[in-house]
């Protein structure tokens, strides 16, 4: 195997951060890899053809993958008839539940339609950019956990091992209802607004939108547009606290964590969140670091 490619798509950083990690364990193992960043305009993606090892990344949104991976899925080419291309599916959100398993259905579906079929799939825990703010302890235990996981299960996807995620009952269509939530998040978009007040002018909002659905008028107003895949980059990343996201505004969750936070331990006023969830996430990977150190099986 030489070269790898993963169409990674990451509003906040978090899904991105993980993709970092499995480049370096595949580059240490002598696999060229490229990140191609994903974003709304598709023009010149490269051929999945081109490559010996292939991924796809993505932050889950509402149990499905962001509407900007279902279009990459589109816009790939179909293989010619009789080949079959293999892949991997790497993915992440801000808690471990176990219908998080039934992200990737849709983009399955259409790959398959095209000649691409799925081998493994793995899941990485990292902080909310929407909903709440894990405290920065908790962000820092998550990424811990990648950092010691990631290696491993990067290893695993170059031995093409078949890794995939058992589904939850009527997974496909918990999947196909919620995924009623990607046009209400272009509606939603629409109505985002800006306190011009608190705004500090520097356009970081309008330049880090992956849609372009961002612009700002001669007066210095702004408009968003009706291509928001709601990734929350423009709020989260907002200096001053501006943004207001419409319907999803009291689940705004703004600026970006302290990954290597190792002060006093933090009080956390959602430590009973989905609980049981997060203990058996962290105790599974535990047990998978622990045992592929005994082994001495990292590089
Ligand atoms: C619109 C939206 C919907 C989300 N839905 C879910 C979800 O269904 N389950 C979950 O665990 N996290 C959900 N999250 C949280 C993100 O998946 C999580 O914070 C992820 O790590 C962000 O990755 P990124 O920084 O690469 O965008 C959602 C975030 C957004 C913005």
């Amino acid at each position: 195997m030489k070269n790898a490619v993963i169409y990674v798509f990451s509003g906040t950083g978090n899904t991105k951060k993980i993709c970092d990690l499995y480049k370096a364990t595949f580059e240490l193992n002598g696999v060229a890899t490229t990140l191609y960043e994903v974003r709304g305009d598709l023009d010149g993606i490269p051929s999945p053809q081109a490559y010996d090892l292939v991924g796809f990344a993505y932050p889950i949104h509402g149990f499905n993958a962001p509407h900007i991976m279902l279009s990459l899925a589109k816009a790939l080419p179909k293989l010619p008839k009789g080949e079959h291309k293999q892949y991997f599916v790497l993915k992440s959100s801000g808690e471990p539940l176990k219908t998080n398993n039934i992200s990737s259905y849709k983009l399955r579906s259409i790959l398959k339609r095209k000649g691409y079929a799925q081998f493994a799939e793995y899941h990485y825990v990292m902080p909310y950019n929407m909903i709440f703010r894990h405290t920065d302890e908790f962000a820092a235990k998550m990424w811990d956990t990648a950092k010691a996981l990631a290696p491993i299960e990067a290893r695993e996807v170059l031995a093409m091992t078949p890794h995939m995620l058992k589904g939850v009952p009527f997974g496909h269509f918990i999947a196909w209802v919620l995924r009623i939530e990607q046009p209400a998040m272009r509606v939603n978009g629409r109505m985002f607004k800006v306190n011009a007040k608190k705004c500090v002018g520097c356009n970081r909002c309008v330049k880090a939108c992956p849609m372009g659905n961002i612009t700002r008028g001669k007066d210095g107003k702004f408009h968003f547009g009706g291509d928001c895949v709601m990734c929350a980059r423009c709020s989260f990343n907002c200096p001053s606290d501006a943004f207001n996201i419409a319907m999803l505004n009291g689940w705004r969750v703004n600026g970006k964590y302290d990954f290597e936070y190792s002060g006093e331990n933090q009080p956390n006023k959602h430590s009973r969140y989905c609980k049981k969830a997060y203990e058996r996430y962290f105790a599974e990977a535990t047990q998978k670091i622990n045992c592929a150190n005994q082994n001495n099986d990292v590089k």
